[in-house]
């Protein structure tokens, strides 16, 4: 049993309170400056009794409310994203305070798992010249955004990986691809759950790796997981660590 303290009670905080509840952990307070029945602002009684608080607020507040659980010497799981131009800062304050820290854009684990075989994948298609590379992602018609920052992260892994591939691009080519290319389209439409594929394709077969999202209890389910992986630890991590963490154990 984890005790939590949520900072930020939007959509995330609320299924991460819901979630964790039903998981057996303690929800020792909530943080939000315009929810009614929430502490307003992190200090001392706000924070008091947590052995991990978790932070799906703002991209303007995040480093500020590490700042501040941190000069209480209290863990913290990230899951703001939009704060990373800081990290360097934010390394120095977790150093400075002795605190642990784990964040993540993504706390999806079947995305992660996903990215760990993409990896893998692309070591193995490295060595298997007929293969040619492709990637797509769908989401439903009122994402705002393309393409997805996890087909950003998924075509950054397969461009650092396969040899054949240097460039990722994203837009309609009016032309042949090069064969150095990585082509990652992006489809809107409807309801569709964020959707992310990539295959490797010969003349004769194609092999396709897939990742569907169903909700957002993913994202908080995982957040949680991070809570337990960062409770009594000091230094560093991120989902990664976690991931490295939990495939050791099967
Ligand atoms: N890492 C992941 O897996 C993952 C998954 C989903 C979302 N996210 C990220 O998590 C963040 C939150 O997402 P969401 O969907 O939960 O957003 P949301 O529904 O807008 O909730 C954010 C909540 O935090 C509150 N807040 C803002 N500043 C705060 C502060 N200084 N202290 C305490 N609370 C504060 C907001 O209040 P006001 O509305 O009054 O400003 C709002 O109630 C975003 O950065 C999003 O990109 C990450």
């Amino acid at each position: 049993m984890t005790r939590i303290t949520i900072i930020g009670y939007g959509k995330m905080g609320q299924t991460i309170e819901r979630l964790a509840k039903e998981k057996g952990h303690k929800i020792v307070s909530i943080i939000d400056p315009r929810q009614e029945g929430c502490f307003k602002e992190i200090n001392e009684e706000s924070i008091k009794g947590a052995d991990v608080c978790i932070d799906f607020t703002h991209p303007s507040a995040a480093v500020d409310n590490i700042k501040k659980v941190a000069s209480f010497g209290k863990n913290i799981v990230v899951g703001t994203t939009g704060w990373y131009n800081q990290m360097n800062e934010v390394k120095r304050i977790v150093e400075k305070n002795n605190i642990g820290l784990i964040w993540s854009g993504n706390f999806l684990i079947g995305v992660n798992a996903f990215f760990k075989i993409i990896e893998e994948s692309a070591r193995i298609f490295n060595n298997l010249e007929d293969y040619d590379c492709l990637a797509y992602e769908m989401h439903h018609k009122m994402k705002a955004d393309s393409p997805s920052g996890t087909a950003k992260m998924m075509s950054d892994l397969l461009i650092k990986n396969l040899n054949k591939k240097d460039k990722a691009v994203f837009k309609i080519l009016d032309r042949q691809i090069e064969p150095n290319e990585l082509h990652v389209a992006s489809i809107r439409g409807g309801s569709i759950p964020g959707t992310h594929e990539v295959q490797f394709d010969s003349p004769d077969d194609t092999v396709s790796i897939k990742h569907v999202a169903r909700s957002r209890n993913g994202f908080a389910n995982g957040a949680i997981m991070a809570a337990q992986f960062i409770e009594g630890k000091k230094g560093f991590f991120n989902i990664n660590d976690l991931m490295d963490d939990m495939i050791k154990k099967v």
